[in-house]
């Protein structure tokens, strides 16, 4: 099963990616994750991502599409896939279809995550994420065992560069314009499912296997 998530940043996007692919075996891949990777690890690509990210912007479509493109290439994602946070442009989302098309191929879903703008800026604040694997907490709503200290590694879990409230406020900015689009983008291919982002995190994963299995 190949699935996208959609939804502003904060939605839980990553929060129920993990859950998915942990539920189905298949990889979750997160163009977030792979920028903040690069970063950790000095490489030319993760600074030029971290000059947009620190302002709250898009990452432009010619670093960000190939590096997407050559990961769900991989051997490992021939059983389908979770994509969070891309596509995020109409011109990803084209991109995306025309070279799964060559190869006869098509995303089954887009599961849209909607939550409230102020429901967000309250939840980035609490979030914590693990430096050395990406887990994701919140110190009130998904705490760590122990405080600062990935349950999963023993990695450091910190609050991401980009979660400054004003960060985050344009964050929200860029969302509405380039990438809610396309909701209307994959509703008029028929892929398009809602998930309500307000319940709790426990009956995340529930409510989208739920509508994963209603086909
Ligand atoms: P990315 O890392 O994708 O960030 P984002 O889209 O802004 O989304 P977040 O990761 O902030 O939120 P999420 O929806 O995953 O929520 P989470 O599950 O953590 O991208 C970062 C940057 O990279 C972008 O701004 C851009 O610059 C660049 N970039 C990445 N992809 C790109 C692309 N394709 N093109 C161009 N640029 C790109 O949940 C949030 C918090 O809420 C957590 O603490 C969680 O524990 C908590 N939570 C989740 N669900 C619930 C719940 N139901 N109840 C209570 N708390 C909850
Ligand atoms: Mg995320
Ligand atoms: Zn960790």
């Amino acid at each position: 099963m190949k699935i996208i998530m959609l939804g502003a940043p904060g939605a839980g996007k990553g929060t129920r990616a993990s859950l998915i692919a942990e539920h189905y075996g298949i990889p979750h891949i997160s163009t977030g994750d792979i920028f903040r990777a690069n970063l950790k690890a000095g490489t030319e690509l993760g600074l030029e991502a971290k000059k947009y990210m620190d302002a709250g912007e898009l990452v432009p479509d010619n670093l960000t599409v190939k590096i997407l493109l050559d990961r769900v290439a991989q051997e490992d994602c021939t059983g389908g896939y979770v994509l969070d946070g891309f596509p995020r442009t109409i011109n990803q989302a084209e991109v995306l279809e025309a070279e799964l098309k060559k190869i006869n191929d098509k995303i089954d879903f887009a599961i849209d995550v909607d939550v409230s703008d102020e429901v967000i800026e309250a939840r980035m604040a609490g979030r914590r994420v693990c430096t050395k694997c990406s887990a994701t907490y919140h110190i009130e709503y998904a705490p760590t065992k122990e405080e600062g200290i990935c349950d999963k590694c023993g990695g450091e879990a910190v609050l991401r560069a980009d979660d400054a409230p004003e960060t985050v406020r344009q964050r929200l900015k860029v969302y509405h314009e380039q990438t809610q689009p396309l909701i209307n983008f994959y509703k008029e291919r028929g892929i398009l499912r809602m998930v309500a982002g307000s319940g709790s995190i426990e009956d995340a994963l529930t409510a989208v296997i739920e509508v994963l299995e209603q086909g």
